[in-house]
């Protein structure tokens, strides 16, 4: 596996995938967008929870500039890359980008198709395409906006600034920072929480968080109501009901009388 662009680790509940192109510091390319397109369509056909790095030392350094660099208007229009962040942003359960290193060009947009984003100290993220003649095509012109802010995102991607881990956690682009060795247990810990709840409950809610403003308020009650219907809505709501009463029920032996206890 040493040479495949994409290191998959599968398990029941998650999936770990790492970029794996250190020598180029995981720079994305047609090899790695079509490993990236193999393993979501394994999620779409059995849906896990992706934990998505590149390792301790680099998230990704942008596309490809090799390649991209003989790229042409019809390669612009295909949308390699977009459309394989478009695909993962999709996915039916959440997508977890563990960040530590650069993350940027098209490396912080396949972090800005996550669903939550966390960092390591050396996290430097951001998108310097203005400064090799082309635009952010990948997703960061409407997903940072949506993440960040319009003024926020417009600094990003009109300024080339790359954010630290510090500013990176202040402007809300990762949610939490954590040692470099300690970040993917941290992706871990997440993916644990994630596998305790329902996944159809988690797959609804990622769905309803995607959908466009004017989809709401009808899409959550479809989602919704599919869901009172469930039996695994009913199993939980029982338990929880049961280990209350547990709780509260009063003890069935009475406990011994002090008098009789002195004795
Ligand atoms: N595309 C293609 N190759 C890349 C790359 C990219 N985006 N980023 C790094 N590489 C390659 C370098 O060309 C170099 O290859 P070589 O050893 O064959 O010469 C190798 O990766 C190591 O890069 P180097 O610059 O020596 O590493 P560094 O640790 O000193 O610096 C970066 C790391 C990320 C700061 C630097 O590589 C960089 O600026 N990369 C480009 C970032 C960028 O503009 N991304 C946006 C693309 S849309």
């Amino acid at each position: 596996m040493t040479g495949a662009p994409l290191l998959v680790e599968n398990r029941t509940d998650r999936v770990v995938a790492t970029l794996n192109r250190p020598e180029k510091r995981n720079a994305i390319d047609q090899e790695m967008i079509d490993a990236l397109h193999s393993l979501c369509a394994d999620l779409e056909a059995q849906p896990r929870t992706l934990i998505i790095t590149g390792g301790a030392e680099v998230f990704a350094a942008g596309a490809d500039i090799a390649q991209l660099r003989d790229r042409r208007a019809a390669d612009a229009r295909r949308a390699i890359n977009a459309t394989a962040f478009i695909r993962i942003a999709e996915l039916p359960m959440p997508v977890i980008a563990a960040i530590s290193g650069y993350a940027l060009g098209g490396g912080a947009e396949l972090a800005y198709a996550a669903d939550l984003r966390i960092g390591s100290r050396t996290l430097r993220m951001g998108n310097p395409e203005t400064g090799l003649g082309i635009i952010a095509a990948a997703g960061a012109t409407w997903r940072l906006p949506e993440i960040v802010g319009h003024a926020r995102a417009s600094e990003l991607l009109l300024t080339g600034r790359i954010l630290d881990a510090d500013d990176a956690l202040a402007w809300g682009l990762v949610s939490s920072i954590h040692p470099a060795d300690a970040l993917l247990d941290a992706a871990h810990a997440m993916a644990d929480r994630i596998a305790a709840n329902d996944p159809l409950a988690t797959m609804h809610t990622k769905r309803a968080l995607r959908a466009p403003r004017h989809e709401h308020p009808g899409i959550e009650r479809d989602l919704q109501a599919e869901l009172f219907e469930s039996d695994e809505k009913h199993r939980r709501m029982t338990e929880f009901l049961e280990r209350r009463a547990r709780r509260t029920d009063p003890p069935r032996t009475a406990p011994p009388s002090p008098i009789e206890e002195d004795r």
